[in-house]
């Protein structure tokens, strides 16, 4: 075997909110980028869903595309879906957003409820425990789902490496 990451088995992430068209998509794509940015894009499988269906099919919200184009986030791939059954038992990790997404994960769970994680605990320093949901909100809620999607991506990588990843090579664990 050529090269060591086809050996380990993909850690499968999915984030979680309502619509699957701000939130969930912007921490996706923050969450992709960074492990991009560390070279370990190979270790990873990242999607994201929503617990309603009123967008299925919709790309992002065109406000969530534009503030995380200005910090070099592409939202333009994303199609929304729904979060289905089968999730539950191909993901690792269910990552939501807030509460009513985690109880309404929660409620779809038959036996995976530890693959079930808030976002923002990996972020604690924030003091914020979910990432308040803009889609009513004006540029600022926007701007702060970034904010706090970039400090919990972090936070969820460094506990990711230290759980799965940690017997890589020197140069891919920084
Ligand atoms: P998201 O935001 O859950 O972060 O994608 C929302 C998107 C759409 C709606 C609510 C929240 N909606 O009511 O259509």
């Amino acid at each position: 075997m050529s090269n060591a990451s086809q050996s380990v088995p993909k850690i499968k992430i999915l984030f979680v909110c309502l619509g699957n068209i701000c939130r969930s998509p912007t921490a996706e794509a923050v969450f992709r980028k960074l492990v991009e940015t560390e070279g370990l894009s190979d270790y990873f499988e990242i999607d994201s869903a929503g617990t309603a269906g009123y967008h299925i099919g919709d790309m992002a919200d065109s406000r969530s595309i534009r503030h995380a184009q200005k910090r070099g986030y592409d939202l333009t791939p994303h199609r929304a879906r729904r979060i289905e059954a089968e999730d539950l038992d191909y993901y690792d990790y269910i990552i939501t957003m807030d509460e009513d997404n985690y109880s309404n994960v929660a409620a779809l769970c038959t036996t995976q409820w530890k693959k079930l994680k808030r976002f923002m605990d990996f972020a604690p320093e924030t003091g914020y425990d979910e990432i308040p949901d803009p889609y009513s909100r004006g540029p600022e809620a926007f701007e702060l789902t970034l904010d706090l999607c970039e400090k919990a991506a972090k936070g969820l990588l460094d506990f990711l490496k230290e759980k799965h990843l940690s017997n890589l090579p020197r140069e891919q664990k920084a």
